[in-house]
């Protein structure tokens, strides 16, 4: 065994492989969907994430004040790299036929067939948001696919890998989850 020094450049990725999320917003009857690999649990009842100032889904973040994050599974693949590297500002049909629905009571929409969702309401805070582009929510409500997610546990080492979250790393690849140790 030998340690190998890691350049900084890379660091991030030793504590990336985090399931990768879908951020998802709507305000004025307008939804959009960005892929999100910087995303944390915060507290138990809080997450943050980093999100681009360049992104449409921060517009809509900031004016409706709330959001969700949902856990993207093998299957959506193709989406999550669509919904990462295009644009609503340069593509604004991005959304077409991404099917979206709603939870009773919460006016944000979600991706269909993830693994999981939570809805969140904007933790304010501008020097945050302005300065290191980190937006805090507080989780509202959280749901997820009892396929892969039951009694509080995932179920990764019996679910087949269509259901198993995705972990970005880089450069296009991600790992799928699987053994419970
Ligand atoms: C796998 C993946 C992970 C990403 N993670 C983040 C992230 O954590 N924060 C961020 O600001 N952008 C991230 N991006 C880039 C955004 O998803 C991208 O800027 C997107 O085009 C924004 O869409 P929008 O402008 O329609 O909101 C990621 C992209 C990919 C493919």
């Amino acid at each position: 065994m030998s340690i190998i020094s890691v350049p900084l450049e890379k660091a991030y990725r030793l504590l990336n492989h985090g399931a990768t999320t879908i951020i998802s917003a709507q305000s004025d009857e307008i939804k959009n969907a960005m892929s999100a690999s910087w995303v944390c649990p915060l507290d138990y009842d809080k997450v943050s994430a980093v999100i681009n100032s360049g992104a449409y889904t921060r517009k809509l973040i900031e004016k409706s004040g709330y959001f969700s994050v949902q856990l993207p599974v093998f299957t959506q693949k193709d989406l999550l790299f669509h919904l990462g590297e295009n644009s609503r500002f340069s593509m604004p049909n991005k959304m077409d036929g991404i099917e979206m629905f709603y939870q009773d009571g919460f006016n944000v929409p979600l991706v269909k067939n993830c693994a999981a969702w939570l809805i969140c309401r904007l933790i304010d805070e501008q020097e945050m948001q302005q300065k290191y582009d980190l937006f805090m929510g507080e989780i509202l409500s959280a749901w997820a696919d009892s396929r892969i997610f039951d009694g509080g546990h995932w179920l990764f080492e019996t679910a087949p890998d269509e259901l198993k979250t995705l972990h970005y790393i880089a450069g296009r690849t991600c790992y799928l989850d699987g053994k419970r140790v």
